[in-house]
């Protein structure tokens, strides 16, 4: 297996020419920010490495449920072979596409808390997986459960994945089994919520989203974006307004390479330019995913999206959330009792993309000595709200716990 000449902790597996896989071997990569992560693979790539993959899963990914598809060939975002978790190494996105083995639960943990791997439901079953690992590793498993519970501390699908493993699980075999159920849940989930969304989207609908909800957020299918890909499978003409999503870009970087990958017409609009395309009436509804949502239908999602529905809401678009119901926190009783994950302020400060002359690159923005303020996710009142899709149906916000009689 060759090895980077630069970059000793990484390790190449064989691969095809479009697609990378990596591991950690080195405790110390732990100390080292998702950037310089990612300038080491950035760099690596500089030696004109010719790689090739080979997927080979412990078991097979063509179910009927599969849709994700990079170049015709079924993905999905996270999944188990052996005592490996492999992911989609999102952070290179959408300029190289990589896969990153890791190899325990503290470098699953890791990747979780770098976002390598993000988006509510996959954080959920990254998490459990990442338990699968505990129980194969022998570890203390309150310790890990820890671990990995802190990386990520607003998404609710982590939490309810770690506690379904702990609970159910009293072997190595039995956590790795309860982990692939989780993951084929996601997506069976998002697969109803595609269906139950599919009647929002008439044909010529302009449709506006935040962030990324989509394959890559909820293992496979999505949540928001869900309803959009079976509209457009069932050959209903949609267009999407792609909100950049600032800081990180998910919207530019994932939702719209998710979008090209199934041929969804779409345009990336800067975050601040919503408000202008509702006011020409352009925008039809809106659809978000979530990341925690209270019992009184209060969502938590990505910042900018309380922008966003306000906006809906003065313009009179309608504005619906998409999410399976494992991401509402029935112990939450409003928004005010979501917790807010604050990142570090170089997600702010920094930008990576490719430069003209086709490198990838990180470059600084700001001014060296300003602070900035990163908060990963706002809350947005449930009267902003049209409707909540569920696996279960779409339902009014104040409806929740009548619908899932809680
Ligand atoms: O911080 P991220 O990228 O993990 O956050 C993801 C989001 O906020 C998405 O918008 C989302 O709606 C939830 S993912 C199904």
């Amino acid at each position: 297996m060759p090895k980077s000449p630069s970059h000793n902790n990484w390790i190449l597996f064989p691969n095809s020419p479009n697609t990378e896989t990596y591991r950690f071997s080195t405790p110390h990569l732990y100390r080292r920010t998702v950037y310089q992560v990612n300038a080491a693979l950035y760099t690596f790539s500089a030696f004109s490495y010719t790689t090739s993959v080979v997927l080979s899963p412990s078991r097979p990914l063509d179910t009927v449920f599969q849709l994700m598809k990079v170049r015709g060939k079924n993905y999905r975002a996270v999944w188990m072979e052996g005592r490996d978790v492999v992911v989609i190494n999102q952070p290179l996105l959408p300029h190289r596409f990589g896969l990153l083995r890791l190899k325990n639960h503290r470098e699953t943990a890791h990747a979780i808390k770098t976002m390598i791997i993000r988006g509510a439901g996959t954080i959920g079953a990254t998490a459990a997986y990442g338990m699968a690992q505990a129980w194969l590793e022998g570890v203390d498993l309150n310790r890990a459960y820890r671990t990995i519970l802190e990386t990520r501390p607003t998404a609710a699908d982590l939490k309810h994945a770690l506690d379904r493993v702990r609970a159910r699980a009293s072997s190595a075999k039995e956590a790795v089994a309860e982990a692939e159920a989780i993951a084929d849940e996601y997506v069976a989930r998002a697969k109803r919520i595609a269906e139950v969304g599919l009647p929002l989207i008439k044909s010529g609908s302009r449709i506006l989203t935040h962030c990324n909800a989509g394959w890559l957020a909820l293992v496979d299918w999505g949540s928001a974006p869900a309803p959009i890909y079976l509209a457009h499978r069932r050959g209903r003409k949609v267009f999407v307004w792609v909100d950049e999503t600032r800081p990180r870009n998910q919207g530019a970087n994932l939702t719209s390479w998710e979008f090209l990958q199934e041929g969804v017409p779409h345009k990336i609009i800067a975050d601040n330019a919503g408000g202008f395309y509702m006011q020409r009436g352009e925008v039809d509804l809106c659809i978000v995913g979530a990341d925690r949502i209270a019992a009184n239908g209060d969502v938590a999602n990505k910042i900018g999206t309380y922008q966003k529905a306000v906006l809906a809401c003065e313009n009179g678009i309608p504005f619906y959330v998409a999410a399976p119901s494992s991401t509402i926190d029935w112990k939450c009783p409003s928004g005010a009792g979501i917790p807010i994950e604050e990142r570090d302020e170089d997600e702010v400060h920094y930008i990576s993309g490719k430069t003209t002359g086709a490198r990838l690159e990180r470059i600084r923005i700001s001014p060296a000595k300003s602070r900035a303020g990163n908060p990963a996710f706002d809350v947005t009142p449930a009267k902003y709200i049209t409707g909540i899709i569920t696996e279960q149906g779409i339902m009014k916000p104040g409806e929740l716990r009548k619908r899932f009689r809680k």
